[in-house]
């Protein structure tokens, strides 16, 4: 909810999922983003699988230490979500006390964290776990390395082009003066996760958006999902959004355009920088390759979309059963208890078969969050609270 959710900006107009669209393998096709005052510095990247990072710190030059420190970073930020605290922007507790004002968000930090409270800290914890969630592990690279028993082995499922285009990926270029055997690609970017060694400096693509010079870029997102289920790019890519199709970062890659003091050692070479020399073919059996790395159901599962219906409401949040408590009283009857946010209505639900659900009252928490209900419990019946956000 807070990742889609545009009241987390100033003026009730972006949210992260403006910049991380879901379609788009949570990227943004500007090479930069809008955000309430204005446009970023850098292009958005894609959050696929940053859970399984090798380089645990984010963003492009790697200045948020941990996911958690990194997700308030652009609610605070001027530009993007405008709770800077200052240039006349409110500050971050202006936030909480926003959020902590909206009565479903009372119903959800008591459910997630045991008491109503909204802070920073579980603003952040709550992103983090969102963004840890976002996994894609259905790619016709996964399918193919759980058929055999090491990266290097050719995968029964691919085309000769793209068992290729792995194997230049992964192998470390040929001394100079021998035939092309690899682009060394692998080196920064490991498998299975593909985002960057930590011990990367920049790759040479040092432009800033709006023209002067960047040498801070060392980190990058997982080259998962570079282009979508149906054949779409998610470009553009790289930090500045410079490159728009795979042909261009291969090229790039094949004769690095020149040196700077940040440059990766790897891309070095005893005179001068990288000339790979890849052929045409090689270069279209690489792109080939990261087309493997693409999955589906990242892109379509409801569990990582918008949850506003049309009015930008929540219709109906489910307390889990772990904040519900029965006790037996042995004499036919229970109390059913809730722990919730207190003084807020809720409703006390029963079905038969977890399918058709009948209001049996509503009920409102007390100073401590709790509601309860005594009630019958002949033959069998399940019960659940909700709480329906007012319209
Ligand atoms: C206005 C557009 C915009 C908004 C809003 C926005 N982001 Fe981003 N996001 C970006 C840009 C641009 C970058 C890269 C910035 C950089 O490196 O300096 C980025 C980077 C990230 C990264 C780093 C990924 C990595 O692999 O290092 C994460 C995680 C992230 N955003 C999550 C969020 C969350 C959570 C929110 C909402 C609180 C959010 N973003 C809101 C544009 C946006
Ligand atoms: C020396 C380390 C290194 C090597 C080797 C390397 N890369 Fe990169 N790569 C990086 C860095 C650093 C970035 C982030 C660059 C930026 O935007 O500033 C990056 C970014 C990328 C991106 C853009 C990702 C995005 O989300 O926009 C792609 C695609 C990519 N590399 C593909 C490759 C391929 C293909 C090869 C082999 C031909 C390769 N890389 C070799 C370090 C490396």
């Amino acid at each position: 909810m807070l990742f889609h959710d545009k009241r987390l900006s100033r003026n009730d107009t972006v949210s992260c999922a403006s910049c991380h669209d879901q379609a788009r393998a949570f990227s943004d096709p500007a090479v930069a983003s809008t955000g309430v005052n204005g446009t970023t510095g850098r292009h958005a990247m894609r959050l696929i699988n940053a859970r399984f990072a090798n380089e645990r710190r984010f963003f492009w030059d790697e200045r948020a230490t941990t996911l958690e420190n990194q997700t308030t970073q652009p609610v605070r930020d001027h530009v993007e979500m405008g709770f800077s605290g200052t240039l006349g922007d409110p500050n971050f507790a202006a936030l909480t006390a926003k959020l902590a004002a909206i009565p479903d968000y009372r119903v959800l930090f008591a459910m997630t964290f045991g008491d109503a409270d909204v802070t920073e800290i579980r603003i952040q914890r709550s992103l983090a776990q969102f963004v840890r969630s976002i996994q894609s592990f259905d790619s016709k690279f996964d399918v193919g390395r759980a058929q055999v028993p090491n990266e290097g082995a050719p995968f029964p499922n691919f085309t000769a082009q793209e068992n290729n285009g792995k194997a230049l990926f992964n192998n470390p270029p040929a001394p100079p003066g021998q035939p092309q055997t690899g682009a060394g690609c692998a080196g920064c970017h490991a498998p299975p996760e593909f985002d960057i060694d930590p011990n990367s400096r920049n790759n040479g693509v040092i432009t800033k958006i709006g023209g002067t010079t960047d040498l801070t870029n060392t980190r990058s997102p997982s080259l998962r999902d570079l282009i979508g289920p149906g054949g779409q790019s998610n470009g553009p890519f790289m930090h500045d959004g410079s490159f728009a199709t795979l042909a261009q970062i291969i090229s790039h890659y094949n004769a690095i355009p020149g040196d700077n003091a940040n440059l990766d050692p790897r891309l070095r070479r005893p005179v001068g920088v990288q000339n790979l020399g890849l052929n045409p073919q090689q270069m279209n059996d690489i792109a080939a390759f990261l087309r493997t790395l693409t999955g589906s159901s990242v892109y379509m599962d409801e569990k990582w979309s918008d949850p506003f219906n049309a009015q930008n409401q929540l219709t109906l949040i489910v307390l889990p059963a772990d904040a519900v408590e029965i006790t037996n009283h042995g004499n036919g009857t229970a109390t059913i208890a809730c722990h919730a946010a207190p003084n807020l209505s809720y409703n006390l639900e029963s079905s038969p078969d977890l399918k058709e659900w009948t209001h049996v009252e509503p009920l409102i928490s007390d100073a401590n969050g709790r509601c309860q209900k005594l009630v019958g419990i002949s033959g069998m019946r399940f019960y659940r609270f909700t709480y329906t956000p007012p319209s």
